[in-house]
């Protein structure tokens, strides 16, 4: 850690992170850093804070949070702050953040909430450039694009901190690249292991759904064998919205708590959505003024969590929407947007003060964390694990259970935020609403399966999403023929999706462990391999898996196979590693490949998960006769796991046929082997 000059009250490391898993960070390889680390130079003048750190010619970097445009970093300039649209590609996303990583095994993190610009070898200053005199080129560019484009390379990342009279950058060693990312998700405290049943399918209704509506999309589910394990209310359950009440709205559900139990009963977890606008009408409005912003946002008030004023009232209200039953939330708009599109604002600006005495940029930085962290809590307080949604995050947040999503609806962005959000801790949910067309859809689908959250976000379609459909004259949807075709499909990618529940939860134990992030680029595993530096639509999940998601309304994609024998996870067609296959996926298929000398478990399918649900497994076990795997075994719902309360339970494949043995003596079996397969 460096640090010089007076420090912000409030950084990303003192407010959000500051629970390091140090027991957990002492097992990590110890390595030195490739430079020294009196050559990072921090100068603090009249504008604020200078830092240059040294970049060799050879490294590449990664990081900011999570990116959608760029993967890899150098050469550009990006400014990591919190917005609900990339734009150009220029470092704004839901969840930045001030840190990078480099492919030499270092990170670089700059504690501060300030808005920080980085240079990543972008720009060379006059030294630099006189050294190098003479490498102009004397080529007349004719296009803009051409002469517009960066010809600088330099030795150099510079950092940009306006305002700050003081820093703290935090160093990260490797070895590897993969370690750094590791250290820093036990520094953060270790990743999130989320609720077992987080990890089953989620369902969001249309906005203005009613509780008949709900109960309605319930039955669906069950009546037609597609599992489902969480139903996600939108707006309309409270009575204000933009900005919001928090209370139930009577109209459209007369009876909500007898709706929670209907629910229970059938197996769901209800997820409400909310933000953290406060509407004159609520009930905690009044008591909430004095420790808010002095800018509204929607009409609505804007707490300033940073008070434990603020925290109490928010939290004892949410506490009684928990104790009927509610299992998590959706934590909407916490990216209060500043950078939109034309002049339209829905955010407190920079130049709000906060009883705090924050100002509004460090807040805007800080907001979503401060939010999700206060609601997370009261669950924390009742020892229940949860999984929400939520939109705006950024440093020191591995720890935390939930997911990332957006409104930007590219599919080739979302795949490769499946690969950035790895980076920095992050989870990220690639969500499916509307489509194109089938094609578009079923790809969607397939990613979304693929991701840390399963999750349709049907939150302005009246039908889900695979149920095609054509408007009759009166604007009454109608069923197209292909209807059932296409649910079927959906029923058998889903699951697949539930196969893969138990595989998926050690992931994530690896996560909250080791640090290791559960689904991560090629370049995080095959660090040797210069062909996966830049591959941003491949990513692995777990150790022996790897997916190749299919985007828009491509028929087949090229496959980069990194060194190996790899499987067709359908097939069971071998792909030499090293090597790039063309490769189709049908609809009904998920575009899913094994490494040779995995063990793999699938579950048969449970329509949804609870704590007595028993995983009967069918192991396949690929190109070998002997391998290993473990899974993880606890209640799957509470942090008891912290206190000892769970085993660790291996399957051994030999002589033929696959064993179960159980480390720890919690007395559990939540699996079973049903048979095995050895695939030659
Ligand atoms: C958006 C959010 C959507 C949906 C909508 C409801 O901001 O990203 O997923 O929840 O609000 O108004």
């Amino acid at each position: 850690m460096l640090q010089t000059g007076v420090i912000d009250t409030y950084t990303p490391y003192s407010v959000i992170g500051g629970k390091p898993a140090l027991e957990e960070m002492a097992q990590l390889p110890q390595a030195d850093l490739p430079f020294d680390i009196n050559d990072i130079h921090i100068e603090i003048n009249d504008r604020g804070c200078a830092i240059e750190v040294p970049l060799d010619e050879n490294e590449q970097l990664y990081g900011f949070g999570l990116q959608f445009g760029s993967f890899t970093q150098r050469g550009l300039r990006k400014q990591p702050i919190v917005n609900d649209n990339s734009l150009k590609d220029l470092g704004y996303s839901h969840a930045p953040e001030t840190f990078y990583v480099s492919t030499k095994g270092y990170g670089i993190i700059v504690n501060t909430a300030r808005y920080t610009t980085f240079l990543c070898g972008s720009n060379k200053k006059l030294q630099q450039a006189e050294q190098l005199a003479g490498t102009g080129s004397s080529k007349v560019a004719t296009s803009t694009e051409e002469l517009y484009q960066n010809r600088e390379n330099s030795d150099k990342v510079y950092i940009d901190v306006p305002g700050a009279k003081g820093i703290e950058i935090m160093v990260l060693t490797g070895p590897s690249l993969q370690d750094v990312v590791k250290r820093y998700n036990l520094l953060s405290g270790g990743g999130c292991l989320p609720p077992m049943w987080g990890l089953g399918f989620k369902y969001r209704v249309k906005g203005d759904a009613s509780q008949e509506d709900v109960l309605q999309y319930a039955r669906y589910f069950r009546e037609n064998n597609i599992p489902c394990d969480i139903l996600g209310l939108e707006p309309g359950w409270q009575t204000a919205t933009y900005s919001c009440s928090y209370v139930w709205n009577k109209e459209r559900f007369p009876d909500h708590k007898a709706m929670i139990d209907q629910l229970k009963k059938e197996g769901f977890k209800v997820n409400l959505w909310e933000h953290a606008y406060i509407h004159p009408s609520s009930p905690i409005r009044a008591a909430m003024t004095p420790y808010s912003g002095d800018f509204l946002v929607w009409n609505g008030l804007v707490p300033d969590f940073l008070m434990p004023e603020a925290r109490e009232i928010f939290t004892n209200y949410h506490r009684g929407l928990i104790e009927e039953g509610i299992s998590g939330f959706k934590l909407d708009e916490c990216d209060n947007s500043n950078i939109g599109t034309g002049s339209a604002t829905w955010c407190f600006p920079d130049m709000t003060q906060f009883p705090s005495g924050i100002d509004g940029e460090q807040m805007h930085q800080m907001y979503g964390s401060l939010y999700i962290n206060t609601v997370d809590d009261i669950y924390r307080d009742m020892n229940l694990r949860t999984y929400h949604n939520y939109r705006g995050s950024g440093l020191f947040m591995s720890y935390m259970g939930g997911v990332l999503y957006s409104d930007m609806y590219k599919h080739k962005d979302y795949i490769q935020a499946l690969c950035t959000q790895a980076f920095g801790g992050l989870l990220w949910c690639p969500e499916v609403r509307e489509a194109s067309s089938e094609v578009d859809f079923f790809h969607r689908l397939q990613t979304v399966l693929l991701s840390p959250m399963a999750m349709v976000n049907a939150w302005y379609l009246r039908y889900a999403p695979w149920l095609q459909f054509d408007y009759d004259k009166n604007g009454e949807g109608i069923f197209l023929p292909e209807a059932k075709q296409y649910e079927d499909y959906t029923r058998t990618l889903i699951n697949m999706r539930m196969q893969l529940v138990p595989y998926l939860y050690n992931a994530f134990y690896a996560y909250r462990s080791e640090g290791t992030p559960p689904f991560r680029p090629l370049v995080m595993d095959y660090p040797e391999d210069e062909r996966v530096m830049g591959i941003d639509n491949q990513y692995m999940i777990g150790e022996g898996l790897m997916a190749a998601p299919l985007s828009d309304n491509e028929n087949t994609r090229i496959v980069y196979f990194p060194e190996g024998t790899w499987y067709n996870f359908y097939t069971n067609e071998k792909y030499e590693g090293n090597n790039e296959y063309e490769i189709n996926t049908p609809f009904d298929q998920l575009p899913l490949y094994v490494k040779e000398g995995t063990l793999l478990p699938l579950a048969e399918p449970v329509p949804a998960i609870n704590e007595e649900t028993t995983f009967k497994l069918h192991c396949k076990v690929y190109g070998t006769s002997n391998a290993t795997c473990q899974l993880f075994e606890d209640d799957g719902v509470t942090y008891d796991f912290e206190k000892g309360k769970y085993n660790l339970v291996t399957l051994t494949a030999a002589n033929g046929k696959v064993d179960l043995s159980r480390d720890g003596d919690y007395n559990l079996n939540r699996y079973e082997i049903a048979d095995c397969e050895f695939i030659k």
